[in-house]
């Protein structure tokens, strides 16, 4: 079991095969018996969702369940006010709570409605993607987009447990289990070289699988190290956005359409990695070794048409944006992440 250490707001990783068989035992053991809304997706709803629902009634709790279609679309404020209007013909009050079962949409959804609803109602984390798994489940980040951008409106707001069933990735498309290794690569390369030899050693994604259970663990702990230190974001934590900037410029730019989130930041970090060579600093050859290991996991290393201008265009919205500068990530060797802090203006040049 891994723990999540933030004071008061601590909170339990129930990281296991089949730990979904466990999930209303776990519950009881943090909540006493009360009202719970269970909010999953069109897709994962239909797989695992009577097990979870008659598993939760056998462990004494009252649930009420809502399914939202699956997708990006469905993480919006439209979505967020018909949650907020089942919870009130439920008559749910404040020591209710609310479970996300799904990928990252539903659990950015779940904490975001969670986190606002009455100003506050527990929540538990369910991820079923590998990127929820390794990433968007813990740190305490919620959110929905607006009509102009993604994630722009949200709350930091920490779970009361979250609970990781890497069997759930038996049923996951296989694009998704390569978007979710794009951030276990990142992972890998900011902070932990042991993991970065595993994923060395595996022959690509079809060894995901019967290894998921120590490749989520590794990334977790950098995930966990990182939101312990600088919870709300503001320093080491910067260090998970690797590869996001160009990433997240790059989707944008194609306006969300042609390229997924997983391999955006794929292209990301090797595009910032060759600047950064070219620069002085990053070691010669990196850049070659990031893109062989992306292809390893069935991630592209670039994108053409290459649009400089119109990426650049994008990035100036970026949330690690400040005035004039801008914070970037670099890896000078496997294992070591590095924050920078550049004039905006001079972004171009890495693009
Ligand atoms: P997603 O929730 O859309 O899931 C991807 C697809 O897989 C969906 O179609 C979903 O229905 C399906 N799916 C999920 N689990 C499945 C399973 N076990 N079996 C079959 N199908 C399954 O997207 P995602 O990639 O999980 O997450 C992306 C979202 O996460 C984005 O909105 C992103 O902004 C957010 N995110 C948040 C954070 C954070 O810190 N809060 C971090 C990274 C990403
Ligand atoms: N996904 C980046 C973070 O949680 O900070």
């Amino acid at each position: 079991m891994l723990k999540i250490e933030l004071g008061s707001k601590s909170y339990d990783i129930l990281l296991e095969e089949d730990a979904l068989k466990k999930l209303g035992a776990w519950v009881a053991e943090k909540w006493s018996a009360r009202k719970i809304a269970l909010i999953s997706d069109s897709n994962v709803f239909p797989i695992y969702g009577a097990a979870v629902l008659a598993d939760l009634k056998k462990h004494g709790f009252e649930v009420v369940h809502y399914i939202i279609p699956a997708g990006e679309k469905s993480k919006s404020l439209e979505t967020a006010n018909q949650l907020y209007d089942f919870l009130t013909e439920n008559d749910f009050s404040r020591s209710d709570a609310l479970i996300g079962l799904g990928g990252g949409v539903i659990g950015d959804l779940t904490g975001f409605v969670a986190s606002t609803y009455m100003r506050g109602l527990h929540f538990i984390q369910v991820p079923t993607s590998l990127l929820a798994q390794v990433d968007s489940s813990i740190g305490g980040k919620t959110g929905v987009n607006s009509q102009k951008a993604k994630n722009i409106i949200g709350t930091f707001a920490q779970p009361d447990g979250v609970l990781i069933d890497p069997t759930t990735l038996k049923t996951l498309p296989q694009n998704r289990l390569a978007e979710g290794m794009a951030e276990v690569i990142k992972c890998a390369l900011i902070q932990d070289k042991n993991l970065w030899q595993q994923l060395r050693s595996l022959s690509g994604l079809n060894e995901v699988l019967p290894n998921s259970v120590s490749i989520i663990e590794k990334a977790l702990l950098v995930k966990k190290k990182l939101v312990e230190a600088d919870e709300f974001d503001e320093s080491e934590r910067l260090l998970l956005n690797f590869g996001h900037t160009i990433g997240h410029g790059l989707e944008a730019s194609q306006h969300y359409e042609n390229i997924t989130h997983g391999e955006a930041v794929a292209i990301g970090m090797v595009q910032m990695t060759k600047a950064a060579e070219e620069k002085g600093f990053s070691q010669a050859g990196l850049a070659e070794e990031i893109s062989q290991m992306v292809k390893k996991y069935q991630l592209p290393a670039s994108f053409t048409p290459w649009q400089s201008k119109e990426i650049y265009q994008a990035i100036l919205h970026d949330k690690k944006v400040r005035g004039k500068n801008i914070q970037i990530v670099i890896v000078p060797e496997i294992g070591k992440g590095e924050i920078h802090k550049i004039l905006l203006s001079d972004f171009q040049s890495y693009l």
